[in-house]
């Protein structure tokens, strides 16, 4: 009984191990490199026809073996039986004839021509070598097409597609034949270009050894799930055949020279525009360094302008403040300036040399007077015009000092209702810098300035040292002028003594100097000439005779007319009287005056015979005067002539005798005085 259950077990076993080996189908399936379809990659079988073939293999559980080679061996390993099946064959009827085929196609292809360059027709390919390969349906085909069409080529054969267009690489062939799968997903990384030249259209199926046993068993089941993926969008047919056969964009070839061109040519420019720019940045900076160094010295060359206008400015102001001094300082010792007009001007100086200042006056003591000669800003008529004592004024000041509310000490000083008056008459001071004005160590007067009431600024140390100045060039200016006057009488004294001792020695001579001084001295303020040569022509008038004093009282007084002799001696007494006014110190103008008051505007006068402007002005007044007084005056061999016959004599030698308008300006001025 046991060993009755041994043989069955034994049975079942066998029989589940060939049941086994009756559904765990072994197929031999032969690929050859032709991507997309099939082929090797790192010794793994890949492609469309393996996709599909391992998914029914793994569904219906075959097992499969896949045997690489080319294409040609595998055809004859395929009738030798020796693989069961081959993938990725074009069906054709004559191929029908050695291998059974599975009825539904996998794919449809077709092939292509691809060339070297662009061909439009097959024409072209006359005479040239094509690449075919071995057994390949295309290959039949395009020869086929080529023998109708009577063309001629030169044909090397090759074991696949790939081979194809390695030969066309090369220049091996000009052109080759691949399927248009091939040459779609392939060519471009060739040096070949797809032609529009296409042609025998077939349906890749799978060839199977003709009339073996397994093909009934596989042959319908592979075609069964051909056409149910086919039919099923995601499957694994259609998965695979988009993974694969999805052509690539590949881009033509002259936008590939474009897009090489543009980034070469954007590559350049952007190559130029940094060479530039750092050009530019260099030029930039260099020029920001020059605008800032042209800047630099450009605030150097301002602050100098600046600098030189403000050195201008000062030099400009010390010349002007030194033409004042030369001009008060020249008025010191001169008549040229009235008292009132010099004191005004030191006051106007004053007040332009110490801003802080804006009023001032000029006082003096006078016996026990004190009297206001000129004030700024002060109302000098007023003032003139009050009573004022000798002691209101504060003449304990011995030097130069600031007086704060000058106005205070005078209260104390002056009688209630006069100092209303002054008060009147002075504007509000807050300080005041006051100094003596002296003469021979005696105080003759005040110089004093003011700052205003309500102002911030206050007196300095150089500012009492500036009044000071002013304060010595005022008693300077009383000083020289006291001296003058003095002088001036002395002078004057002693030329009126010569001038009566020369009348004494001819009376007839008698006020004619004086009348002579007197007329030239008007017709010169007439002229509005300066008050200098005013003086000089009063003088020169007194003393033009003087020279007389060498001629003979008997030639001097003689009657009748003088012989030449006697002329040339009367002749003599304008050099004399030059020479003895020479050697007087101070009287060398009027010497030269006095020496030339004979002379002629035709230039016929002595004693240098000067013609015309050659003659100082002042001695062609003195030469009318001298003229008109003579002809008008008694004479020991004439009676003095009427005034109008004088002026005609004068009119009728005017341009000979006498310059043409003066002589018309003295004789306007006697004609205004007698009507
Ligand atoms: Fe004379």
């Amino acid at each position: 009984m046991r060993s009755c259950f041994d043989k069955i077990r034994v049975m079942i076993i066998t029989m589940l191990f060939l049941s086994s080996v009756v559904f765990c189908l072994s197929i031999k399936v032969g690929i050859y490199d032709d991507y997309p379809m099939c082929y090797m990659e790192n010794d793994t079988p890949k492609g469309f026809y393996v996709d599909i073939l391992k998914y029914i293999a793994s569904k219906e559980k075959w097992d499969l073996v896949f045997v690489h080679d080319k294409w040609e061996k595998l055809l004859d390993m395929l009738e030798r039986g020796e693989v069961d099946a081959l993938a990725a064959i074009a069906y054709t009827a004559e191929r029908e004839k050695i291998y059974d085929f599975n009825n539904e196609p996998f794919i449809s292809n077709w092939g292509v021509v691809v060339a070297k360059k662009q061909l439009s027709s097959i024409f072209e390919l006359s005479g040239l070598t094509v690449a075919l390969v071995k057994k390949d349906v295309y290959a039949e085909r395009f020869l086929k097409m080529l023998e109708e069409f009577h063309v001629d080529i030169k044909v090397v054969w090759v074991d696949d597609y790939e081979e194809v267009m390695g030969y066309i690489d090369k220049g091996k062939a000009y052109a080759g034949v691949v399927s248009r799968f091939s040459s779609a997903l392939e060519s471009h990384k060739h040096s070949c270009v797809e032609t529009p030249i296409i042609f025998a259209p077939v349906d890749l199926k799978m060839a199977f050894k003709k009339g073996a046993r397994i093909n009934s068993q596989i042959v319908p089941i592979i075609d069964r799930y051909l056409k149910e993926m086919k039919s099923q969008k995601g499957s694994v047919y259609w998965e695979s055949l988009s993974r694969y056969l999805e052509v690539p964009f590949r881009m033509p070839e002259w936008l590939k020279l474009l897009i090489q061109i543009s980034i070469g040519s954007i590559a350049f420019l952007l190559i130029i525009l940094i060479i530039l720019k750092k050009l530019v940045n260099v030029r930039t900076r260099e020029l920001l360094q020059r605008t800032e160094e042209l800047q630099r010295a450009n605030q150097q060359i301002n602050a100098m302008n600046e600098q030189i206008k403000s050195l201008y400015n000062e030099l400009q102001e010390t010349f002007d403040r030194f033409q004042d001094i030369m001009v008060l300082t020249s008025q010191v010792g001169t008549f040229e300036a009235s008292e009132k007009e010099f004191l005004e001007n030191v006051l106007n100086m004053a007040l332009k040399l110490v801003p802080k200042v804006k009023y001032g006056s000029v006082s003096l003591v006078k016996g026990d007077r004190w009297v206001f000669i000129a004030a700024k800003g002060h109302d000098i008529e007023k003032l003139k015009n009050l009573p004022l004592k000798r002691e209101y004024a504060i003449v304990s000041i011995d030097s130069t000092k600031i007086v704060d509310r000058i106005m205070d000490k005078d209260r104390m000083l002056m009688p209630s209702e006069l100092l209303e008056e002054f008060s009147n008459a002075v504007k509000p001071i807050k300080s005041t810098i006051i100094s003596p004005l002296k003469f021979g160590g005696k105080l003759i007067g005040f110089f004093s300035l003011d700052i205003p009431e309500g102002s911030e600024e206050v007196f300095t140390e150089q500012d009492i040292e500036i009044v000071d100045r002013f304060s010595r060039i005022i008693s300077g200016f009383y000083a020289a002028r006291r001296y003058i006057e003095v002088e001036g009488k002395f002078h004057k004294n002693v030329a009126i003594a010569l001038v009566k001792a020369l009348e004494s020695y001819d009376p007839y001579m008698k006020g004619h100097s004086e009348r002579v001084a007197q007329y030239s001295t008007n017709l010169a303020e007439n002229l509005r000439l300066e008050k200098s040569m005013i003086r000089k022509i009063y003088w020169a008038g007194l003393v033009h005779d003087i020279g007389k004093i060498i001629v003979p009282r008997s030639v001097l007084n003689k009657a009748g007319k003088l012989t030449e002799e006697e002329y040339e001696i009367v002749k003599k007494h304008a050099l004399k009287g030059y020479e003895i006014l020479l050697g007087v110190e101070g009287m060398e103008e009027i010497a030269k005056i006095v020496k030339h008051h004979h002379e002629r505007w035709d230039g016929k006068g002595y004693p240098d015979g000067l013609k015309g402007e050659q003659i100082p002005i002042e001695s062609r007044i003195i030469a009318l005067s001298d003229a008109f007084d003579a002809m008008t005056s008694a004479r020991p061999y004439r009676d003095p002539l009427p005034v109008e016959k004088a002026l005609n004599e004068i009119m009728e030698n005017k341009e000979t005798q006498f310059d043409p308008n003066l002589a018309d300006a003295f004789v306007q001025m006697i004609m205004s005085r007698s009507a």
